[in-house]
């Protein structure tokens, strides 16, 4: 199949990428590189550096690369940074997502899967949270993902011929089981690589916020899902895309690891000294999150394949450890 990929720079769609190409689907990425690696894209792959917000030039390279199928990771995805400019927001991420799907309309382009998020959930009333529950998000971020997918429900009632899935992650972790890409961000805001470079010496420690949560160690809890799982969610959710029909799925493993759970993997992968200070809770952050990845596992059949905490450690260890400074690249 053709498929463009929007944000195909990136962390997760630089891992999505390989796996389409693997799959022998032909690939477009376009990526305004705000936070992704030019070096990330093969070099066999076609590359625009383009912003999802053009929605013509979206469109011309939708008709020239004939295009069948969307994977639309592009967002902006700090949580904090959406607090304090939520206009940038509400701009990249909804608009975003609605200028690609009138670039789709214009081209004819009907399928496409989004990267929804678990952030659209809120502080939810139960564990593990289901696709059914009141989606409720706390911050602007998983406001815009929410809108998206509101619009994209919206898109599907007007156009019969339209089909969507939107996957709402938990949390990506983890790096390519052949090292040939990894996680590069900057500023870095996820766990997993600031504990890593917390062993690396790259920083001077990791501050761990809120020992007082209704936990069984008193730190927050969350679900994380190795990227390569996750991406292979994407390659069978874009095989069950189906005109007129609108599907929603949870990706995560199913249970919640603790931050201390996370540091001591870390320690033991690592055989490095990682230093931690203790902070306040911050604002906004739920004791637990994990999901239940029943409804996409009965459906479509995918479930995860690696599980353990020190493997997804493991082979994020092994990107860090090989390339310190990440990609390195001026993008
Ligand atoms: N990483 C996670 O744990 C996680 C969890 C839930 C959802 N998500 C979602 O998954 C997607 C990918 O996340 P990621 O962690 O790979 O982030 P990332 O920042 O590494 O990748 C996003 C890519 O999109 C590009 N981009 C952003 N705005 C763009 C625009 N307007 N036009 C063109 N390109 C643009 C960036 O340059 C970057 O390469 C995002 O939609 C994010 O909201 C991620």
């Amino acid at each position: 199949m053709n498929v463009l990929v929007t944000g195909g720079a990136g962390y997760i769609g630089s891992h999505a990428v390989r796996q389409l190409v693997a799959a022998g689907h032909r690939v477009t990425v376009v990526d305004n590189l705000v936070r992704g690696h030019r070096t990330t894209v093969p070099p066999h792959v076609e590359f625009h550096r383009l912003d999802v917000c053009d929605t013509a030039s979206l469109a011309d390279v939708l008709r020239r690369s004939q295009s069948e199928c969307v994977l639309h990771f592009a967002a902006l995805a700090y949580v904090g940074e959406s607090v304090t400019d939520p206009l940038r927001y509400y701009l990249n991420n909804a608009t975003g997502t609605i200028s690609l799907l009138d670039a789709m309309r214009q081209a004819n382009v009907k399928r496409i899967v989004f990267s929804s998020t678990c952030a659209t959930y809120g502080d939810p009333p139960e564990l593990p949270i289901v696709e059914t529950m009141p989606q409720a998000p706390i911050n602007p971020y998983g406001r815009t993902k929410l809108l998206a997918e509101w619009v994209l429900r919206d898109q599907l009632a007007a156009d019969p011929e339209f089909a969507f899935v939107a996957l709402r992650y938990f949390n990506v972790a983890g790096c390519a089981l052949d090292g040939s890409v990894g996680e590069d961000h900057s500023p870095e805001t996820h766990l997993i690589p600031i504990v890593l470079q917390a062993a690396l010496g790259l920083r001077d420690g990791v501050t761990v916020f809120g020992t007082d949560y209704s936990t069984p160690d008193g730190t927050c809890i969350r679900d994380y899902i190795h990227v390569e799982d996750l991406c292979a969610a994407h390659l069978i959710a874009m095989n069950s895309l189906s005109p007129g029909k609108a599907q929603f799925y949870n990706l995560g493993i199913g249970r919640g690891y603790s931050v201390r759970e996370v540091i001591e993997s870390a320690r033991k992968v690592t055989g490095r000294a990682i230093p931690i200070r203790f902070g306040e809770r911050r604002p906004g952050d739920p004791a637990a999150l994990f999901a239940s990845a029943d409804k996409i596992s009965q459906e479509l059949g995918w479930a995860p394949s690696i599980t353990s905490l020190d493997e997804i450690v493991a082979s994020a260890w092994r990107w860090f450890e090989a390339h310190p400074r990440g990609y390195g690249d001026t993008r």
